[in-house]
Parts: C-alpha cells; structure tokens; sequence
C-alpha cells in the first residue's frame, strides 16, 4: 500500500484551483478502515489534492493517515481493511482528513512520519520530506540484489559513503545499512535538516558509524575520499519553483532551488566529486528532468542513466575513472 511516488512538485506541477466541496460525516457513520479510506479518498479528490510526498494518489496517502492512527504500518491496512475503527480513533482520522485539506501539508508534516524502502523517519517542516529514487537504486544496483549485480562491487567491502544533501538523513541512514562496514558522512547546509537528521540517525542506532556536518558541499569535509558519494541535491528550476504547489510550499525553499535551469547545485558537485572519490568509486546523483540540459552542458561526460519503478533518467551513476 506504501507506494513510493515520484515528486511532481519539484517537477513544477501546478497549483490546484480552489477545492471542491463534499458532504462531511460525523464519526459514528463510518465503521471499518474501508470505510475510512473510501471517505477520505472522495473528500481527497473532491479537493484536488496534490499528492507529491512519498504517496502516489488519494488511496494510498488516505491508508497511511488511516494506518498511522491506528499504529500500524501501512504495510498492514489490507490485513485490517474489514476491522472496525473506535469512535475515539474515527474522530482523530476525521480530524486528520479535515487537516489534510485545510492546511495543504503533506501528510507527513501532519503525522511527523515517512516510510523510506519501508522504514520510518521522523519528518517535520523543518526539512523537505524525503522521496529520493535513491534508496530504490541502493538495493537494486548496489549489490542489493539477490543476483548479486553491483555497480561498486561487494556492499561489505564499501568502507565510506558521503551523502551531500542529507536534508532528513533518510538517504545516509539508507546507505549505512545497505553498506554495513562503511562509515558515512552526511552535510547539509541547514542547521534545521541536521536537527531533524540527528534525531533519525539516533532512532535508527547509527550515532557510531554516521557524521552528520553542517556546511555547503564538500567544505566541511577537508579533503576526505569515499568509495561512493550519493546526493539528492536541490534541482528544481526556476519555472518549476515559481509553480510549486501548495502542498510543497509547506517545504523549505533552500531544498527544491536549483537556479534558473536547476542544475547549480549539481555543476559543483560534478566539478568537485572526483577530488573527493576513491579510484574505484563513484558519484549516484538524483537530479529531476535536467537530464537534457545537463548532457547539454557535459556533452562527454559517460553519465549512466538509472530507472526505477517509478521514474526513467533522473539518477545518473559516474565512475570516478570518469569524471
Ligand atoms: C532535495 S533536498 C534532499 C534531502 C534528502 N537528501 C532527501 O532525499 O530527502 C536537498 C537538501 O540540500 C540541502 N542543501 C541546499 N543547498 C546546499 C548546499 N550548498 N550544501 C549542502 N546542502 C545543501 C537542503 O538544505 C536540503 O536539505
């Protein structure tokens, strides 16, 4: 049910018009969490909400609320889809529906929560909430598979991973178990994102083996080298930024502004990775739909593009042999 969804904000998807009206119930007329689900789907599309924050439609965002209530993860609602809600907790999902519409925030500002690759993280506004592609391309290139296909060889023997960006810390936290022995550094430039990361680094019991710094790029690094560097940077330009939703409004600006073709961000961080990789590793970098332009600007650059499920050339791996 948890379906991960691509950002149609940060790809500067409009802004709804003003939201339709539908009849509203009291909290003993609804009685299973299919009831529930039913009834906030159609308030949800009634209101031509954007969907934009790790959940694809109404159905899905609708059963996290509902599941989040209940304490259950979103894994769990078909198990007790037919199960029948209390008057208690029927009144706090109304509540969070009636939220959900009025206030435009994502639902994972409403619930402080976000599954990644089904692991929750503590989310607030102080930092964007956290949809990267990355961590699918973690498990499905990165020695994840069973098959055991990689593109920087066996995960045990990666010894240090930077994430640039870290915003959440989602994507470090992701890489530090997904490479077990490595140590990883994590910077973002906003002292808010990091406060929220050190609270996810501490749930997630990694305080020993991941360092969070605060500053811009590489300049809190020295002149560190890592087996492979991972960035969700800021990528959004500047015709998305004017267009951004409501719903991302709600998000700190410094995590969606790329400049005018979106790209500032991740020309520096082409331009500085190889002084900061190991000979055998490499950049994965999310960067939205500057693809073209980016080709553009690197015409011989051998960018290898990585689909996921839900998104074609937004990632690109580089070896650092090739930089
Ligand atoms: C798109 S968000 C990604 C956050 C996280 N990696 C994720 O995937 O959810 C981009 C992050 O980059 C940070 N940022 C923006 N400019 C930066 C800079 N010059 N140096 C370091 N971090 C920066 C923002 O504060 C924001 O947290």
């Amino acid at each position: 049910m948890a379906k991960r969804s691509k950002v149609p904000a940060r790809r500067g998807l409009a802004a709804p018009k003003a939201a339709g009206k539908a009849p509203k119930v009291g909290a003993g007329e609804l009685h299973s969490l299919f009831d529930f689900l039913r009834y906030a789907v159609s308030r949800f599309n009634a209101a031509k909400l954007v969907f934009a924050h790790g959940t694809t439609d109404p159905v899905v965002e609708a059963a996290f609320l509902i599941c989040e209530t209940l304490h259950l993860h979103p894994d769990q609602f078909e198990n007790f889809a037919n199960a029948r809600v209390t008057i208690a907790e029927g009144k706090q999902i109304l509540d969070l529906i009636e939220r959900r519409i009025s206030t435009r925030k994502p639902a994972a500002y409403l619930v402080n929560k976000v599954y990644m690759r089904g692991l929750p993280f503590y989310v607030d506004e102080r930092t964007i909430v956290p949809r990267s592609f990355i961590g699918e391309l973690l498990d499905s290139h990165f020695g994840g598979d069973e098959d055991g296909t990689s593109l920087i060889g066996d995960p045990e023997e990666v010894g240090s991973v930077l994430d640039l960006c870290t915003g959440s810390g989602c994507l470090a936290i992701l890489a530090a178990r997904h490479f077990p022995n490595a140590a990883v550094d994590a910077v973002d430039i906003s002292k808010d994102a990091l406060e929220v990361a050190a609270r996810n680094v501490a749930d997630h019991g990694l305080n020993d083996r991941l360092t969070l710094h605060r500053g811009d790029l590489f300049k809190p690094l020295g002149d560190a080298s890592y087996d492979l560097i991972i960035s969700n940077p800021p990528y959004v330009d500047a015709e998305g930024m004017a267009a951004l939703p409501r719903e991302c409004r709600a998000e700190p600006k410094i995590a969606f502004d790329g400049g005018a073709d979106g790209l500032d961000i991740v020309r520096r961080l082409l331009d500085q990775a190889k002084q900061h990789l190991t000979p055998q590793g490499g950049l994965l970098c999310e960067i939205g739909r500057g693809r073209d332009n980016l080709e553009a600007a690197y015409p011989n650059l051998p960018l290898l593009w990585l689909d996921t499920e839900d998104s074609e050339g937004e990632v690109f791996w580089i070896a650092a042999a090739d930089l």
